[in-house]
């Protein structure tokens, strides 16, 4: 049985779900914004780096790296579900990979594993895409100078 909160919970993830069904999401992409399987931070992560799309929402990238594989990755979203359905899936495409893999991840790559977002939320892809980008170019300038 469940209790009053699981059945408020359940009733508010079913409404968003529908919500976002309605607009355009695949149920992929839902499914990575209600789990948020990579969503956080790394404690003592190799590279953290931040950026703000135009949209004025904000995403931080935390990446732990060995030997130029990223081992795991995390992203912290203040944003919308495009932008963090777009993150959880950029883990998921980059994790295990090399940096130089990973670095040409584009947004076209997301969209594929999305299956579908609503038109209007392609900048949200972007937003993930730039924010990985720099935190491999940032990345590689701290180690290179060392
Ligand atoms: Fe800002 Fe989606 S609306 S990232």
């Amino acid at each position: 049985m469940m209790n009053q909160e699981e059945i408020i919970n359940s009733q508010t993830s079913a409404d968003v779900h529908n919500m976002l069904a309605d607009s355009g999401y695949s149920e992929k992409a839902i499914g990575y914004y209600l789990e948020k399987p990579y969503m956080g931070t790394i404690p003592e992560a190799d590279q953290i780096s931040q950026m703000v799309g135009s949209c004025g929402d904000t995403m931080g990238v935390y990446l732990k790296v060995k030997q130029g594989i990223i081992t795991d990755a995390r992203y912290e979203v203040l944003g919308c579900p495009g932008a963090i359905a777009s993150a959880m899936a950029a883990v998921d495409l980059i994790k295990g990979k090399s940096l130089e893999y990973a670095r040409e991840i584009d947004d076209n790559d997301i969209f594929k594993v999305l299956e579908h977002i609503p038109a209007k939320k392609h900048h949200c892809i972007q937003l993930a895409v730039k924010t990985l980008r720099k935190a491999i170019d940032e990345y590689e300038m701290t180690n290179m100078k060392q």
